[in-house]
Order: C-alpha cells, then sequence, then structure tokens
C-alpha cells in the first residue's frame, strides 16, 4: 500500500494519471467506479484531459461499485445516472459500456450473482477508483461486513445515510436503506485500486485503513492485504496516521 498526501487537485492529477497510462496502453481497460464526492475532481481531470488532449475511453468498459435498491430508474440519485451525469456521458464511452448492479431487479440475489458473472466475463477490474465512508466502509461494505463477501444485499448504516442525506436534500429520509454492492472480495479483485479521501471527516478511516488492524469493523482494511493499492489522501485526511 502507497500512501500519498498531497493537495486535492495534485491528487486528482495523480488517479487521472493513473486512468491515463492504463488506457494509453490498454484502451480496452475495465475500469472500475465510484459514486460520492471524492472522486469528482478525477472525473473532472479525465473529461479535461479527454476534450483537450484525446484521452479516449471508446474501448474500455466500466463497473460501479455500488446500487441503491429501489430507486426509480430516472431518479437522479440512482447510481447508474450519478455516474452517468459525473462522468460517463461527458466522455466517449461506448452505449451499454457502463453497468452498475440493478437495484430494480425483481430477483435482487439474481441480479448480485449476474453482476459478478459480468465482471469476470469482462476479465475483471484492470483500475478501481473508490473512496471511504467515515465509518470505514468501502463500496457500501458496511462494518461487520465479510471480508470475503461478494456483491450482496446490503442495509445501509444511519451513518452512511446521514452522510449520503446531502444528496437527497438534506432529508435522511429519502436515503434508501438498502444497496447492493460489489463484495469486499470482489473489490479485493480488481489489479490496481486507487482510493481517495479528504477533508477531516475521513481523517479515522483513513488512519485504520493504513494503520490499524484488518477488521471487518473497518472494512477497508483489507485493503492491506492488497498488492497494489494507491492511498491518496489531503493532509486532512491524514491527519491521525502516526
Ligand atoms: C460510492 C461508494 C462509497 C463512497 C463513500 C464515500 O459508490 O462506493 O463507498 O465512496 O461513501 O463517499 P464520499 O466520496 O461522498 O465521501
Amino acid at each position: 500500500m502507497e500512501v500519498i498526501i498531497a493537495k486535492p487537485d495534485e491528487l486528482a492529477r495523480l488517479a487521472a494519471c493513473a486512468y491515463e497510462q492504463l488506457l494509453r496502453r490498454r484502451p480496452d481497460a475495465v475500469l472500475g467506479l465510484a459514486t460520492g464526492s471524492s472522486p469528482l475532481a478525477v472525473y473532472d481531470e479525465l473529461v479535461r484531459r479527454h476534450t483537450d488532449e484525446g484521452l479516449s475511453f471508446a474501448q474500455a468498459r466500466a463497473f460501479n461499485l455500488d446500487e441503491y435498491v429501489g430507486l426509480p430508474a430516472e431518479h437522479p440519485q440512482r447510481y447508474l445516472n450519478v455516474i452517468r451525469h459525473d462522468f460517463t456521458d461527458r466522455v466517449d464511452f461506448a452505449p451499454g459500456a457502463v453497468q452498475g448492479p440493478d437495484g430494480l431487479a425483481d430477483d435482487l440475489a439474481a441480479a448480485c450473482t449476474s453482476y459478478e458473472d459480468a465482471i469476470a466475463a469482462a476479465g475483471g477490474v484492470d483500475l478501481q477508483i473508490m473512496g471511504i465512508g467515515t465509518d470505514g466502509h468501502i463500496a457500501f461494505n458496511e462494518p461487520g461486513s465479510s471480508l470475503a463477501s461478494s456483491t450482496r444485499i446490503k442495509t445501509l448504516t444511519e451513518q452512511t445515510r446521514a452522510d449520503n442525506a446531502r444528496f437527497f436534500g438534506g432529508d435522511v429520509d429519502k436515503v434508501p436503506q438498502h444497496c447492493l454492492t460489489q463484495g469486499l472480495a470482489t473489490v479485493m479483485r480488481a489489479r490496481h485500486i486507487v482510493l481517495v479521501a479528504t477533508g477531516r471527516s475521513k481523517a479515522d478511516a483513513i488512519h485504520q485503513l493504513v494503520e490499524g488492524p484488518v477488521s471487518a469493523m473497518w472494512p477497508g482494511t483489507i485493503l492491506q492485504h492488497h498488492p497494489h493499492v494507491s492511498v491518496l489522501v489531503d493532509t486532512a485526511a491524514a491527519s491521525r496516521l502516526q
């Protein structure tokens, strides 16, 4: 695990460089995408490189980490819509190249299995970008998640629902209670993981991620066992590191 402490715009450049190097080498790479605030500056930088420098995603495929259960197809906070708005519709992904778990499926368990199958059929994720929750979740693997978990249904903690209420007009009651999320074992199969965290609210989670014992109570700590993780943090998120 490498830990890089820098200003947020530099972190975004570093993460974007990892994507660019991969795509210049392998234009048909499989990209792992995350929603939330943490990757937004990275996506903006990738859009800039697409617009100004011709970086292309036309042959790439992408898989989202997670999805709320039950949000209507057109809901702006449905993660497939969020990632289109924040990133993928602003570059040149081919139609259908971006997928997420189907939070509207009649059979949610079957949707989870077929999502795992789709990632495997694509050859696995080459480069996964992700954030981390204040409670240490990665994807939506909340504290207590099995370290060996696959894509499945999870209940969001009150902490995560409160954190995400800002995307629902500040109304925590509008934040869904359930999600489908890649499991920790799924995430661990990505070949390179870039985790971005900024701000004091992430300091405990980053401390545990980097320096804590590996524990299901801080799910991000499983990344200590991954051979290629880059943790990109600003000084506030790094403020509890020894
Ligand atoms: C989102 C996701 C979550 C977020 C985490 C941090 O797809 O998987 O794990 O990365 O909740 O969210 P932000 O970046 O909004 O602080």
